[in-house]
This record gives structure tokens, sequence and C-alpha cells, in this order.
């Protein structure tokens, strides 16, 4: 990475249907809206005087590739993949290919929710899962993050 060592770059990663946040049933996931989302993300970061990349796709395939790239280009990925936690299993094994830390963020609590909601095939290669916390869930991401990054040294 060309980046300075102690410079970490995070990569925040939005699934299908989330470019409808702030309008999509509010009253699940509320009335901030992606790039709300992605402005919170981004002070969290640079507080931790790291930098953020972002990306938005409906598309499966687009996705897998950012992952791709993050291998190279990020210390650590942030990701909602929206309805694709719940069966992509292509994104699953890009994740698994991927050597830093992840955290799965959902706005809603998925649990909480119909059944087919309930499986995750992203949780089991990420460092954590915050759920069913809204917006702050990102906030509670970065956090995470840091905390990780700390105990490793
Ligand atoms: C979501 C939960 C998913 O089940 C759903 O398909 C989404 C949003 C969340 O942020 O709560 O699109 O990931």
């Amino acid at each position: 990475m060309a980046l300075e060592k102690n410079v970490k770059s995070v990569l925040l990663l939005h699934g299908p249907n989330l470019q409808l946040l702030g309008s999509r049933e509010p009253e699940i996931y509320g009335t901030a809206t992606l790039l709300d989302h992605v402005a919170t993300v981004r002070t969290a970061v640079e507080k931790l005087g790291w930098v953020l990349a972002d990306a938005q796709s409906n598309s499966e395939a687009d996705l897998v590739a950012a992952i791709h790239d993050a291998r190279q280009n990020h210390a650590a990925i942030i990701i909602n993949p929206g309805a694709f936690t719940h069966y992509s299993w292509a994104i699953h094994d890009a994740l698994s290919a991927y050597n830093g830390p992840i955290v799965e963020v959902h706005l809603s609590q998925p649990l909480r929710r119909e059944s087919w909601r309930h499986v995750s095939v992203i949780a089991p290669l990420a460092i954590g899962t915050i759920a069913g916390f809204g917006a702050a869930g990102y906030e509670l991401a970065v956090a995470g993050l840091s905390h990780y990054f700390q105990s490793q040294h």
C-alpha cells in the first residue's frame, strides 16, 4: 500500500437498494440518506487519521470487484451488503479471499424480521456484526475497527 504505515484506508461498501435510503421504508431503515451515512463514516475515520473510500452497487459483480481491489488498497472493509447478506456466496468468497478485518453493518436487526433474513453468509467472515442501531451502527463499526487495530499491537 502506498499509504504511510499508520494511515489506514477503509473501504465502505453498500449493496442493493441502499442508494434509496432516506426514502426506502423509513420506518425500518430511518430517514438518513446513503450520503449521510457515508459522511458519518468519513468523519469518524478521519478523526482516527485514516482515509475512506466508498461504493454502492446493486450489482453483485461490482461488489465482488471492489472487494478484490481492496486486497491491495484497503486495510479494512465495512460492508452493509443489503439483501446479498442472506444468500450471496460470491460476496462471501470474495470477502474470504480478503486479508484484512471486515465489519458487517445493518441498520435494522435482521434477526427480528422475516426468517429468510436470519441467515448471514457474511457474518462468519466478519470480526463483528453491528445490527439494529440504525445510523449509529456506522460509528460503532468504526469504533470496533479502531479497537481491533489497537489490539493488534
Ligand atoms: C439491511 C437488512 C437486509 O436484510 C436488507 O435486505 C437490506 C438492509 C439493513 O441495513 O438493515 O437491504 O442490510
